[in-house]
């Protein structure tokens, strides 16, 4: 099947209070384990590349992997940026052609994060590829922050309302209460802030930093808007996980393959479990993206008209 956009899977999501799972691969035995999933779940997914992905594995190997995946597969896929870093970098993946883009600007002044946010919407809306945007900062683990650190990098809702107006994007990260790459999880969610970004906010919101953060509390928050969710250290845990244990097991082992193959079926169990968590397992058809081709093709050429 065609890469998909994001926007008509999450606005399926909203209306059917269920997320999509938004995963990031690095390599093609990763991209195999999530699609793996997603076909036997039959669930929509977005198989997200990061900057750092980009630059492990170079844009056009991470895209073109992504494409031959998702055209085997029968169920919706998304091929999205994640934390995009710049202007350039959404230009340059718009181009590549990604069904999805992010730019990150929660380390910029508001006013920067609005502009450069809204040039990137700009840029997008007449090729018809939504644009996601973050708006009070989910933190990385690695800088050691405390709670207070967490809760005062929260999103504001009624900043998040006219965040929204200012930049015409179609969904919004939000910062309420995980911090990206832990690898237990216990934070829990600031559920009583989600309802009120989703009294503010109508269009669909992504939890950032999922690993980390309790699955009861992620459910909870799912019924207050959250669509998308993004999930990479625990995949990485469990991928790193079995080729250490295979390491251990077949000591003398010079094929590559026997031990990434164990890396991937474990990755692959995960997203499993991640999709029926996240109810999404079951809805590749349901939601009117059953015919992906469509609504990207649509939007290209209502720009040719
Ligand atoms: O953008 C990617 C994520 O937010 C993943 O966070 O590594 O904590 O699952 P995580
Ligand atoms: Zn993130």
């Amino acid at each position: 099947m065609p890469l998909v956009t994001s926007k008509e899977l999450l606005q399926a999501a909203l209306e059917g209070h269920f997320a999509v799972g938004a995963f990031n691969a690095n390599n093609m035995e990763q991209i195999q384990g999530i699609i793996d999933a997603a076909v036997e779940e039959q669930s929509p997914v977005i198989l997200q590349v990061s900057q750092g992905a980009i630059d492990y594995a170079g844009l056009s190997y991470a895209s073109t992997m992504v494409k031959v995946a998702a055209q085997e597969a029968n169920v919706p896929v998304v091929l999205h940026l994640d934390h995009g870093s710049s202007f350039e970098q959404n230009v340059i993946c718009l181009r590549a052609g990604f069904t999805s883009l992010m730019f990150d600007g929660s380390k910029l002044p508001y006013e920067d994060n609005v502009r450069i946010t809204k040039q990137i919407v700009e840029m997008c809306t007449p090729v018809g590829i939504p644009v996601e945007a973050e708006l009070g900062k989910v933190l990385q683990s690695r800088d050691n922050v405390s709670e207070d650190e967490v809760r005062a990098a929260m999103t504001d809702p009624d900043q998040a309302r006219q965040f929204v107006e200012e930049t015409g994007i179609s969904s919004l990260a939000v910062a309420v209460g995980s911090v990206h790459a832990m690898t237990s999880a216990d934070a829990e969610l600031d559920i009583e802030r989600m309802k009120a970004l989703r009294e503010k906010v109508d269009i669909p919101m992504v939890l950032h930093g999922s690993s980390g953060a309790r699955e009861d509390s992620i459910v909870e928050a799912i019924q207050y808007g959250v669509c998308k969710i993004n999930v990479a250290t625990q995949l990485n845990m469990a991928f790193v996980g079995a080729i250490k244990q295979a390491s251990v097991d077949m000591p003398d082992n010079v094929d590559p393959r026997k031990w990434l193959s164990l890396g991937r079926d474990a990755l692959k169990e995960v997203v499993r479990h991640k999709m029926r968590t996240f109810g999404s397992s079951g809805q590749a058809t349901s939601s009117g993206f059953a015919s992906p081709a469509k609504s990207f093709r649509t939007a290209e050429l209502g720009h040719l008209e």
